[in-house]
C-alpha cells in the first residue's frame, strides 16, 4: 500500500489517473465528461493575477524588530516602541520599481524597502525605498513619471528618450537621478543596502506633543554595490540573483539585520526649517536633526510559498497605528489612496484576510462591520449584527483622540510647494555630487552619459544636462563632455 496521500479533484474526489485523459476508446478523441482534465486546464489558465503596476519584481522575508532604546517613548505613544527589548514580528518586501516580472534584480533602479510591523494595535506598514528621497514631490506627476520609465507604447521596451525627456522637464528629480546613477544605484544584494521611510511622518506622544520624523534602516552588513558592468554580467546569468542571495543567507542562519534610526523635528520647527520638511526630493541634514536609535530589525524566516505570502502581500502607507500619522507631504498624501485601491483591484476586497495581510498582532484579529464581498473565506461575522451602533455588544469605537494633526490656512486651490529659505531643485543634488570622491564622480558621470547618449533628440539632452549644470557647473560640464564623446564615437 502506498503511503502517499490520495490525489483528489478540487472538490475532493479521488483521482484515479493523472497521466491519461479519458478518451472514446484507446485511439479516440478526449471526452468532455473528463471533469478532472477540464478543471486542471481551467485552473491553470487562471494562475496569474495582475502584477503590481510598479514594484512588480520582489522578494520577501519575515523577522523580528526589537527595541534597543526605550527613551523613544518620549516622542511617540506607539506601543511598538514602548519598552526596552519589546519584540514585534515583521514582514519585509524588497523590490525594484520599473521592471515587470522577470526583469533582472540587478537593474539600476531604486529598491522598494516595504516593512510591515504586526503590532498589537494593528499592522503598521512603512512602505519606503532604499533612498531617502524621491524623483518627485507631488503625487499628481507619478503616473506620467512611471509611464516614462516603463515600456514604451510602441517599442515595448524602456526608452532612454522617454526616461530623459521626462527628467528634462522635471528639475526636482535632479537629486534622485544623481543618487540613482551613483554607486548606490545598484546594490550588491538586498542585505547590503539601507532602507528609508523616505517621507516625513508625524509622531505624537502621551502628552499630545507632536513631532515630525524620518526613518532610516541602516544595514548591519555594510553597504556593497555593483558597477554597471558587474550588474549586467550577473543579471544576464542569474536574473533572480538578489532573491537567491537573500534566501541562501537566511537558510545558512546568517540573518541580515538593520538598525532602525529616526530623525525627530519638533512640530514648531517645521515652518522655519531651511528646507521644506515635507518635500520628498530633499533630505534633512543630520547635523540639524541627528539620528536617534530605535531598535534592531532582523530577517530570519523565508516564506514557505512565494505566491501566497509575497505576491499576495498588500502593504499600504495608509496603515498607521496610534502614535503615528501622515505629514502634509504631497507624495505621501497621494499614496494614502493609491495602495488600498491597488490591492482591491489586484487581490480583491477581502485581501486583508489573507494570512500575510491580516493583523496577526491584534488579539482576536480585525473586528468591524465590513461584510461579504468576493471570496469572503472566514465566517463573515457569523450571526453577529452587521451595523453600528447596536445594542448587541458589537465592537465599538475607542473614543481616544489621536492627538495627531497640523494647522493649515489659506484658500483651496493648486499651489507650487512652498519654498523654504534654502530650497531650490538643485542645492542637494549639487551637495551630493560634491560629497563624492573623484573616482565616484567619474563613475557617476560615465553612468549618466552611457544612458543619456542613447537619446535621439539634442533638445532633450541639452535640457537634461542643464539640470546637472545648475546642480554643479563642473558636474554638468563633465556630463556634457562624456555624452559628446560617446556620441562622436558612434
Ligand atoms: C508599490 C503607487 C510613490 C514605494 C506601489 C504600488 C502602487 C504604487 C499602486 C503597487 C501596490 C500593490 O499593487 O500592492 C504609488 C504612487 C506614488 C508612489 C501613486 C506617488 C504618489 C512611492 C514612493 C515610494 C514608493 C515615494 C517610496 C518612498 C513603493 C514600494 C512598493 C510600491 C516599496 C512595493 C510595495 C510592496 O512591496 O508590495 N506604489 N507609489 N512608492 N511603492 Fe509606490
Amino acid at each position: 500500500m502506498s503511503t502517499r496521500p490520495q490525489l483528489t479533484t478540487e472538490s475532493g474526489a479521488p483521482v484515479a489517473d493523472n497521466q491519461h485523459s479519458q478518451t472514446a476508446g484507446a485511439a479516440g478523441p478526449v471526452l468532455l465528461q473528463d471533469h478532472h482534465l477540464l478543471e486542471k486546464l481551467a485552473r491553470f489558465n487562471r494562475e496569474r493575477i495582475p502584477e503590481r503596476v510598479v514594484h512588480a519584481v520582489g522578494s520577501g522575508a519575515y523577522g523580528t524588530f526589537v527595541v534597543t532604546n526605550p527613551n523613544i517613548a518620549r516622542y511617540t505613544r506607539m506601543k511598538l516602541f514602548s519598552e526596552q527589548g519589546k519584540s514585534t514580528e515583521v514582514f519585509l518586501r524588497f523590490s525594484t520599481v520599473a521592471g515587470s516580472k522577470g526583469a533582472p534584480d540587478t537593474a539600476r533602479d531604486p529598491r522598494g524597502f516595504a516593512v510591515r510591523f504586526y503590532t498589537e494595535d494593528g499592522n503598521w506598514d512603512l512602505v519606503g525605498n532604499n533612498t531617502p528621497i524621491f524623483f518627485l514631490r507631488d503625487g499628481i506627476k507619478f503616473p506620467d513619471f512611471i509611464h516614462s520609465q516603463k515600456y514604451d507604447p510602441y517599442s515595448n521596451r524602456q526608452e532612454p528618450d522617454n526616461v530623459w525627456d521626462f527628467f528634462s522637464h522635471s528639475p526636482e528629480a535632479t537629486h534622485q537621478f544623481t543618487w540613482l546613477f551613483g554607486d548606490r544605484g545598484i546594490p550588491a544584494s538586498l542585505r547590503h543596502m539601507d532602507g528609508f521611510g523616505s517621507h516625513t511622518f508625524q509622531w505624537v506622544n502621551a502628552n499630545d506633543e507632536r513631532f515630525f520624523v524620518k526613518f532610516h534602516f541602516k544595514t548591519n552588513q555594510g553597504i556593497r554595490t555593483l558597477s554597471t558592468q558587474e550588474a549586467e554580467a550577473i543579471g544576464g546569468k542569474d536574473p533572480q540573483h538578489h532573491q537567491s542571495d537573500l534566501y541562501a543567507a537566511i537558510e545558512r542562519g546568517e540573518f541580515p539585520s538593520w538598525t532602525l534610526k529616526v530623525q525627530v523635528m519638533p512640530e514648531a520647527e517645521a515652518a522655519t526649517y531651511r528646507f521644506n520638511p515635507f518635500d520628498l526630493t530633499k533630505v534633512w541634514s543630520q547635523k540639524d536633526y541627528p539620528l536617534i536609535e530605535l531598535g534592531r530589525m532582523e530577517l530570519n524566516r523565508t516564506p514557505d510559498n512565494f505566491f501566497a505570502e509575497v505576491e499576495q502581500a498588500a502593504l499600504d502607507p495608509a496603515h498607521f497605528v496610534p502614535g503615528i500619522g501622515p505629514s502634509p507631504d504631497r507624495m505621501l498624501q497621494a499614496r494614502l489612496f493609491a495602495y488600498g485601491d491597488a490591492a482591491r483591484y489586484r487581490l480583491g476586497i477581502n485581501h486583508t484576510q489573507l494570512p500575510v495581510n491580516s493583523p496577526k498582532g491584534v488579539k482576536g484579529g480585525a473586528r468591524n462591520y465590513g461584510r461579504d464581498g468576493g471570496m469572503r473565506f472566514d465566517g463573515n461575522g457569523g450571526r453577529a449584527k452587521n451595523y453600528e451602533p447596536n445594542s448587541f455588544n458589537g465592537p465599538a469605537q475607542s473614543n481616544e483622540a489621536s492627538g495627531l494633526g497640523f494647522s493649515v490656512s489659506g484658500t483651496t486651490g493648486t499651489y507650487v510647494n512652498p519654498r523654504h529659505a534654502e530650497d531650490n531643485d538643485y542645492v542637494q543634488a549639487g551637495d551630493l555630487y560634491r560629497l563624492m570622491d573623484e573616482p565616484a564622480r567619474e563613475r557617476l558621470v560615465a553612468n549618466i552619459a552611457g544612458s543619456l547618449a542613447q537619446v535621439s533628440r539634442e533638445d532633450i539632452i541639452t535640457r537634461a544636462i542643464s539640470h546637472f549644470r545648475q546642480a554643479d557647473e563642473q558636474y554638468g560640464a563633465r556630463v556634457a563632455a562624456a555624452v559628446h564623446k560617446l556620441r562622436q564615437s558612434r
